[in-house]
């Protein structure tokens, strides 16, 4: 039985892979650590298959002797590390809160790991792996003609978010060089699918678009993302986790990169086609263009190559398939949908952010 600590796994990511996990794998048991923040939600853990292989515990990445206890008392042989703050606008709103999470949390939860599995040795370093799921943005951003974001590619993080995370990558990094621990780390492009928070741009355009609201569009809408649906992010970090050379950076992408316009059109299509509307549609009408993002990245797009190479992983999920499915998910769970929007620090957010961006592309 492997005994698996998944950090934030009450996220987006995180809970899609604790779904995944517990499908994939029937020897995997899962302690899933996660400080309920406003991201973090127990409703998107309900109806987990086999649920009795899955604890939930509440608690910050950044209290050394919760982690250290945990990983001892239950003797945990992999840390696959997902907590994190997430929201490159909340970055550039409020920066403190993502070094300390991202920055000071991972730094404590890898010295509780090299506490319990280097210093105490509890159990053998070949037997053990700490995987860490970070982002594309670490890379900066690319001009039209750059060539795709590899493995090799320098650090150039330009928000709060990108730097925060860059440096719990760095960190991590250095764990192998210096302790010896055996870890791994992917860097992964835009994810959608069930259970995203609805602050990011695709379930906040659902959302929209359902209800005739204003479709906002930052900028000119022609920043490129290279979207990858969730599920297969899930999978990717599974594959790298257990077989992925320990020590090594891993990419992962979609190998699907459409304009920001163009996505908000094919939802607003397919929309159209799913819940037609005689006066909504068509629902591209409802795109409104909003004061742009400060700092903006221009373009991300995924070289994923090693990973295809080294491990045969490459996405199985199409835009227009995964585009489908995210959005009769949105659909069908408006229950999980009400719970999310009534809380109070989600209407706020909404309010603040898009009350300050009420204004021409321009300014
Ligand atoms: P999310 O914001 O939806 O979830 C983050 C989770 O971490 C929440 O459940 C939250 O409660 C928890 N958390 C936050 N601070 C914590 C702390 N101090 N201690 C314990 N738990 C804490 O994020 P997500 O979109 O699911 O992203 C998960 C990870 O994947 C992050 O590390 C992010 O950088 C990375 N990532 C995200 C994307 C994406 O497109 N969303 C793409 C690539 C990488
Ligand atoms: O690239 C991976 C990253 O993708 C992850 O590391 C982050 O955790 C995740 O949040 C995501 O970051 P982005 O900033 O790319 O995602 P977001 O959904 O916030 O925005 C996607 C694009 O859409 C971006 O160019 C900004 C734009 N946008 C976003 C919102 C919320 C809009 O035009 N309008 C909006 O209302």
């Amino acid at each position: 039985m492997r005994k698996v600590l998944v950090t934030g796994g009450a996220g987006f990511i995180g809970s899609n892979f604790v779904h995944y996990l517990l499908n994939k794998d029937s020897h995997a048991q899962i302690f899933n650590l996660d400080a309920l923040t406003y991201a973090g939600n127990l409703a998107n853990l309900a109806g987990l298959p086999d649920a009795q292989r899955h604890q939930f515990i509440e608690g910050d990445i950044a209290d050394f002797d919760k982690v250290k206890e945990l990983l001892r008392q239950q003797a945990i042989d992999t840390v696959i590390h997902f907590a994190a703050e997430s929201h490159v606008d909340r970055s550039i709103s409020g920066p403190t809160a993502f070094v300390q999470t991202n920055v000071n949390g991972t730094l404590n939860l890898l010295e509780a790991v090299r506490h319990v599995w280097v210093n105490e040795k509890l159990l053998p370093l070949e037997a053990v792996r700490f995987h860490h799921v970070s982002t594309d943005e670490v890379y900066g951003t690319l001009a039209p003609d750059d060539p795709a974001f590899a493995e090799t590619t320098p650090y150039s993080p330009n928000s709060p978010y990108a730097a925060s995370k860059a440096a719990s990558d760095h960190l991590v990094r250095a764990y192998h060089h210096t302790y010896g621990l055996p870890i791994t780390i992917t860097n992964c492009s835009n994810n959608y699918g069930p259970y995203q928070f609805p602050e990011k741009l695709i379930p906040v355009i659902v959302l929209n678009a359902l209800e005739g609201k204003p479709l906002p569009i930052y900028g000119d809408g022609q920043q490129i993302r290279d979207w990858l649906y969730v599920e297969d992010h899930c999978a990717a970090i599974h594959l790298v986790a257990t077989q992925g050379q320990v020590g090594e950076t891993y990419n992962i992408g979609g190998n699907t990169q459409p304009t920001n316009l163009e996505i908000v059109k094919q939802i607003c299509a397919i929309l159209d086609e799913l819940r037609p509307d005689a006066q909504l549609t068509p629902r591209e009408q409802l795109i409104t263009y909003v004061k742009d993002r400060p700092g903006h990245d221009r373009r991300y797009a995924i070289d994923g190559r090693k990973i295809a190479r080294e491990l045969g992983w490459t996405p199985s999920e199409s835009l227009a398939t995964g585009l489908r499915k995210t959005i009769q998910w949105y659909l069908d769970n408006s229950e999980w949908l009400a719970g999310v929007r009534q809380k109070q620090e989600y209407q706020s957010w909404v309010k603040n952010n898009y009350q300050q961006r009420a204004a021409s592309p321009s300014e």
